[in-house]
């Protein structure tokens, strides 16, 4: 059981300029929706209502116009900043003091999700739990090789992947997650980086993976954002 979850919408976005040049991608819309809807949504589905919310310094005014501190949503919604986009888990390492000793949610701001996820989550105690579904090219992502719920191998776009399984933007951690990230090394691309640390889990052999069902979408490019606005309106039946 998990109360408390982070949404991470910081990041730099640029796939998606020139809107990104004024404001975040995670406030752009998804046909009638703010793209942060959709992970906000995502955490309140698993029960989760304790939300920390990290944002890149510029725009996270405009955050708080759009949630306030969550009461619209049933939430209670606190704020951070990350002041540079140095990695997925250096984000993450931010939400130390709120996570207080417990578990914790991660869900990247942009990612949608089309499961129902309100059992996800609810057995879970220690170690950790990546969301995985299975894409065209999953030499994009992190691909994961599986055997049962366990996770053989996780590997970050390999040339060769070794199933068409991936890693989406949903992850559940346990309270050793902080001190992992803290021994995490900079990637070549100099930010810590969030297979890196699920593979520290894997090392200890406690990372699990959830199938996922139905279509997930990582709405960084105009393509998939727009994919996501189809979706969206097809499920509210719009003609
Ligand atoms: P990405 O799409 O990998 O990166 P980005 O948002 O900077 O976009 P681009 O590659 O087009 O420049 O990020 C995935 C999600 O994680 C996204 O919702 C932003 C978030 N993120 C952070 O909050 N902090 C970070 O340091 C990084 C790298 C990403």
């Amino acid at each position: 059981m998990i109360t408390k979850g982070i949404i991470l919408a910081g990041g730099s976005g640029t796939r998606l300029r020139p809107f990104t040049k004024f404001t975040s991608k995670h406030l752009l819309p998804v046909y009638d929706e703010p793209l942060i809807y959709f992970p906000l949504k995502t955490l309140l589905q698993m029960g989760i209502q304790d939300i920390l919310l990290i944002t890149a310094p510029h725009h996270a005014d405009n955050f708080l116009e759009l949630l306030g501190y969550g009461n619209e949503f049933g939430a209670r919604i606190e704020y951070k900043i990350q002041e540079e986009p140095n990695g997925i888990a250096a984000g993450l390492l931010l939400a130390e003091n709120f996570a207080h000793g417990e578990n914790v949610a991660l869900v990247l701001g942009d990612n949608i999700f089309f499961d129902d996820l309100s059992s996800a989550g609810k057995d879970f105690s220690a170690g950790a739990e990546i969301f995985i579904t299975k894409v065209e090219d999953p030499e994009r992502f992190g691909v994961v090789e599986l055997n049962g719920k366990n996770v053989i191998t996780l590997e970050e776009k390999p040339k060769n992947p070794k199933s068409s399984l991936v890693q989406t933007g949903l992850y559940l951690y346990d309270t050793t997650v902080f001190d992992k990230i803290r021994n995490l090394k900079p990637s070549p691309r100099n930010e810590l980086e969030i297979t890196d640390l699920n593979n520290l889990y894997l090392s200890e052999k406690t990372l699990k993976a959830h199938i996922l069902e139905n279509e997930w979408i990582d709405a960084g490019t105009f393509e998939s954002l727009l994919r996501g606005a189809e979706m969206v309106r097809k499920l509210k039946n719009i003609p």
